[in-house]
């Protein structure tokens, strides 16, 4: 379980996530909406201890991770696995090797087991051929698929954190992007995605918070997003219209 309380955090004097309080199960399917810049990739960095708050209490399985040590945050962060916004592969290896770096870096596998494990990963998202691609050579659903892969080597996670893993994307791809983060938590595993495409939230969540200036201004069920009478909101929502599926 993850359990914000009364946080805060600033970058320098800038206030960005203000009295932030919300606590979301591991099992949940949890769609954070808001625009750019309101603090969504923050607090996925405040959930991995990678920022710390000024003020507040972040406890994830119970234990306040706000004091804990460089030694002891490593821990923490092996429970998610964590997708970048940016993808994160290292340009200058391979698809394979970009996978397989994370296997050598955190576990004691052989060569052999290692290859065996990028294989299954690589095929689990669904680019087993692209094996010897390069970054530069895949397409941007490829490059999210692999940096999938990548963050599935990384650990067995409790939970899984996603940040815009559809933007940028064609419909096509994104669809099969969200296909694959409904397969990946088909035994219980949930996630946070954090994105600003009402689309594919509604498409793979169950449950919505809403930021506006770095504080929780909405959570609820699609039911109620869909209803909102928050402007906001109802901007997001507006999208839909377009696409046509307001009402199904
Ligand atoms: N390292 C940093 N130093 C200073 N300010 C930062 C830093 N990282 C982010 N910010 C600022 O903090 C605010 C929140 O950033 P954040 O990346 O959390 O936004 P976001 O909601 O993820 O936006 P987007 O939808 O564009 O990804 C932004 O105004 C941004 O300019
Ligand atoms: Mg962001």
């Amino acid at each position: 379980m993850i359990v914000f309380d009364k946080v805060c955090f600033s970058y320098g004097v800038r206030q960005i996530i203000k009295d932030l309080s919300f606590s979301i199960n591991s099992d949940e399917r949890v769609a954070i909406l808001g625009g750019s810049g309101e603090g969504k990739t923050t607090i996925l960095k405040l959930i991995m201890g990678l920022i710390k708050p000024d003020s507040g209490k972040i406890i994830i399985d119970g234990e306040d991770i706000t004091g804990k040590t460089e030694d002891e945050l490593r821990e923490v962060r092996m429970k998610f696995s964590l997708v970048f916004q940016e993808g994160a592969l290292f340009d200058s290896l391979n698809v394979k090797e970009n996978v397989a770096f994370c296997l050598r870096e955190y576990t004691k596998m052989t060569e052999d087991e290692i290859d065996r494990k990028v294989r299954e990963l690589l095929r689990t998202v669904g680019v087993e051929h692209a094996m010897e691609f390069m970054p530069e050579e895949l397409s941007g659903g490829m490059h999210r698929r692999v940096s999938i892969a990548r963050s599935l080597a990384a650990c067995e996670p409790m939970m899984f954190l996603y940040d815009e893993p559809t933007s940028g994307l064609d419909p096509v791809n994104a669809d099969n992007i969200c296909k694959l983060i409904l397969e990946l938590s088909k035994d219980g595993k949930g996630f946070i995605i954090v994105t600003h495409k009402v689309v594919d939230a509604l498409r793979v969540a169950s449950r919505f918070i809403f930021l506006k200036d770095g504080e929780l201004v909405f959570d609820g069920d699609s039911e109620k997003l869909l209803h909102s009478d928050i402007p906001d909101i109802q901007v997001f929502i507006s999208e839909l219209n377009y696409a046509g599926v307001k009402n199904v």
